[in-house]
This record gives C-alpha cells, sequence and structure tokens, in this order.
C-alpha cells in the first residue's frame, strides 16, 4: 500500500495497491489552468517564484527530466519512486521523449502518473505530461540490429522513406511522427499530451537544404495543430540543443521568428506553437548572452526572442549532466544562502529572466528532495543574474 502525501496536504487519499500499478488504464484529461492552480494551492507552504505560467498552466520552476541512464527493470524503479517523490515535493512538469531510455522513460512515467490518479493522490489536469518526437525509439532495449529494427518498424508499414530518415535516427515526416504520438500517447497512458515537442529538429539540417527543412517542418506543424484540434495535445513546440543558440551563419541555426512564422502560416494567429527546449545552465550561457535572434528587425537573445513572440521556455541540462554540481569556490560564494553546488547551479538557470522551468534529470530521491529544497527559496533577481554575467566578463 502506498499513499502520495502532497507536502502541505496530507490529502486523505483511500490506499490504493501498488499491485495494481501496472494495469491501470489511460488516464483521461489534460493539464487544467484549475487543476494546476490546486497543485500550486496546494504547495502553499512553497515561494511564490516557484511557480510559473506556461501558457496559462501553472508549471513547477523545476521539472523532472528523465533522459539518463540504463534501459532496465532497475533505473525504472529508481524513476517512478523519483517521480513520486518530485509530485510530493511540488514539480509538475515531467519531461520526456519517446527515444529516452528506449520508450522505457515515457512508461515509467505513464504507470506511475496512472496508478496515482487512479489511487486519488492526484488528478490528471494537475500534471503537465511532455514528451518529444523526432527520433527513432527502440522498444525496451536495444535490437541486435538497429538497422533491421528500422527497416521492419518505419520502413516496410511505410511511416516514413529512406530519403526521409537523417543520420539513421531522426525523422519528421508526418506519419512516421503521427505514429510516434499515438505511440507516446500509449506509454504515457494518456488521453492527450500537454506539451509535444519535435526533438532536435535541427538535426535534418545535416543533411537537408534548408528549403527541405522548412517544408518539413510546415508539414509537422500542420500534422501537430491538428493533433491539437482532436485534443491529442494540449500546445507544441521545438526542444533543440545546438540549434537556437549557434551563430546565424551555422548550418543547425534555427530562427525561432521564422519558426513563429511557419506555425502561423499553418495555424492561423491562435497556432498552438508556444514553447521550446534549449540547454542553458552556468557553463552554457548563451541563451542568455548570445544576441543571435532578431525579432521584428531588432537583435535579442533567444530568451527575450521567446518572450516577444509568446513562447515559454524550457530550460535542459540544468546541471549539465551533473557536472555543474562541484562548482568553484569563487562562483559558489556568488550564489549565498544555499546549501550544495547543484542547487545554486540550478538557481541560476531557474531564475535567469525569461525561463519558466529549470529541468533536472533526477533518478535518485535523494537528488529530487535536494533540487526541490530550492522551491522554497525566491529566486535571484534580474540584477543578480546580470551581475554573474558582468563578473564573467571581467
Ligand atoms: N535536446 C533535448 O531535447 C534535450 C537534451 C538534453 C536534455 N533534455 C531534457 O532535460 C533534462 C535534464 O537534462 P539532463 O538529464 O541531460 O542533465 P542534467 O539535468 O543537467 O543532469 C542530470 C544528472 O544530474 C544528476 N543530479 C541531479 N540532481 C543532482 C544533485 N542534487 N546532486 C548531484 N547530482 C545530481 C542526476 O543524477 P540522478 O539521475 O542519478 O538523480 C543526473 O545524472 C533531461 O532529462 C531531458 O528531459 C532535453
Amino acid at each position: 500500500m502506498k499513499t502520495l502525501k502532497l507536502i502541505d496536504e496530507h490529502i486523505s487519499v483511500e490506499d490504493w495497491e501498488w499491485a495494481a500499478y501496472s494495469t491501470v488504464m489511460t488516464m483521461q484529461g489534460v493539464a487544467s489552468v484549475s487543476g494546476t492552480e490546486r497543485f500550486r494551492q496546494r504547495c502553499a507552504s512553497l515561494h511564490p517564484d516557484h511557480f510559473r505560467s506556461l501558457h496559462n498552466l501553472w508549471v513547477s520552476s523545476i521539472g523532472l527530466g528523465t533522459y539518463l541512464g540504463d534501459a532496465d527493470d532497475q533505473t525504472d524503479e529508481l524513476y517512478a519512486l523519483a517521480i513520486q517523490e518530485a509530485l510530493r515535493r511540488g514539480c509538475n512538469v515531467l519531461d520526456t521523449a519517446i527515444n529516452y531510455r528506449c520508450q522505457r522513460s515515457e512508461r515509467v512515467i505513464g504507470r506511475t502518473v496512472a496508478a496515482l490518479v487512479a489511487g486519488g493522490a492526484l488528478t490528471r489536469e494537475e500534471v503537465v505530461l511532455c514528451t518529444k518526437g523526432g527520433y527513432l525509439p527502440f522498444d525496451g532495449a536495444v535490437p541486435a540490429d538497429p538497422g533491421r529494427y528500422v527497416v521492419d518498424t518505419i520502413i516496410a508499414p511505410g511511416l516514413a522513406r529512406y530519403d526521409e530518415i537523417v543520420a539513421g535516427c531522426h525523422c519528421l515526416a508526418p506519419a512516421y511522427l503521427d505514429h510516434a504520438l499515438r505511440t507516446s500517447l500509449s506509454n504515457l497512458r494518456a488521453q492527450t499530451i500537454d506539451v509535444y515537442y519535435l526533438h532536435n529538429p535541427e538535426q535534418q539540417l545535416d543533411e537537408v537544404s534548408r528549403d527541405v527543412f522548412m517544408a518539413r517542418l510546415a508539414a509537422a506543424f500542420e500534422l501537430l495543430e491538428q493533433r491539437v484540434r482532436d485534443g491529442v495535445i494540449r500546445l507544441y513546440g521545438t526542444a533543440t540543443w545546438n540549434g537556437f543558440r549557434c551563430n546565424p551563419h551555422a548550418r543547425a541555426y534555427l530562427s525561432l521568428e521564422t519558426l513563429v512564422a511557419c506555425a502561423e502560416h499553418v495555424g492561423g494567429s491562435g497556432h498552438h506553437f508556444r514553447a521550446i527546449q534549449l540547454p542553458y545552465n552556468l557553463a552554457m550561457p548563451d541563451a542568455y548572452s548570445f544576441q543571435n535572434q532578431t525579432v521584428d528587425g531588432d537583435t535579442m537573445s533567444i530568451f527575450q526572442a521567446a518572450e516577444h513572440l509568446g513562447l515559454s521556455v524550457v530550460v535542459s541540462g540544468s546541471l549539465l549532466q551533473s557536472q555543474l554540481t562541484r562548482l568553484p569556490s569563487s562562483l559558489e560564494a556568488s550564489i549565498p544562502g544555499l546549501a550544495t553546488s547543484a542547487q545554486r547551479a540550478l538557481q541560476f538557470v531557474r531564475s535567469t529572466p525569461g525561463v519558466t522551468t529549470a529541468l533536472v534529470g533526477m533518478k535518485q530521491p535523494a537528488h529530487v528532495e535536494e533540487n526541490l529544497a530550492l522551491a522554497r527559496h525566491p529566486s535571484l533577481g534580474a540584477e543578480q543574474i546580470r551581475h554573474l554575467f558582468d563578473r564573467a566578463a571581467r
């Protein structure tokens, strides 16, 4: 028997059988304004800064990521515990991708959240489920012959042609994406995905011209707008690695203004391209400091461009895959009042103007506890962030 007690409110829930964990059915519903507001109200002892608006939803400033870790049962079990702990401590953003850990990360999120919802510990409307499509996923484990696997599961059923797959692993063709979306819904045991990202779309630019890329992106956006109308996704975005951070002359460069124009072209002014994801941390600060975007003729950073264009920003790699959990003492002193380097690194990310949610990969409940302790602290002010950059530039 297990119950989930949120930090502030010991909700009296009927005990639910953990044994039923693997048989819970699809969750109806979608994250909602009132549901996320309820989650926020339950976490009243956390600092008000901790909840921010992501296209009208209340989302936590720290989200749980599920990229890292082996594709095995033991890691699934760790993630299941970490997800429960994160929800209990005021984190309502869960981020994954179909290819992470051979679909196991989506599946463990689906199992865990569905079991909590079925047990009455949480409602589906309180949690923001985010996933991504673009990379061809394996199913539970890496197959003996990955090339054969792609032919059998993607090419042979007609989901994509060879020339639509880049680097042997990445595809934005609508038929393939739609298949991936359906698979993600099933993995997440969800009727609706709250934020659906195209995963590293700039990967396509490794092999195709910009014109072909834009045509592929438009076709993908068209599919996603249709799926929003169908109630299958709430909003969509692009989760990138280099695209929004590199030099405008680089091959992988993505102009946010151009992407938004593409969404407007297929979805009108009420389009649902409303979130971007990109890495940002103490060692990769360019999303704040590099003026590589142009909006209405003005040059600005990607964080500023997103604000101008009405998109929310979710940050990935907040701890640089744990490399920022030991900081130089001079930097530690610049972010005072916190107990650990990981907290300081995360505080920098979630405090930066323009950042809605800082994602942290967490499969150890102790890391969840350490990181979510930050939610009781106010964010640093914009001046303090600017001061940190000024210091670094000296
Ligand atoms: N292009 C993309 O779309 C993209 C790319 C990268 C990442 N992402 C998303 O962003 C999320 C975050 O990025 P990431 O997971 O790559 O890296 P990260 O968040 O920078 O680092 C995660 C690592 O830090 C460790 N960690 C967490 N808290 C810690 C603490 N307090 N003390 C010491 N170590 C700690 C974790 O350990 P444990 O796991 O053992 O707890 C894990 O090994 C991903 O999970 C994914 O959801 C998206």
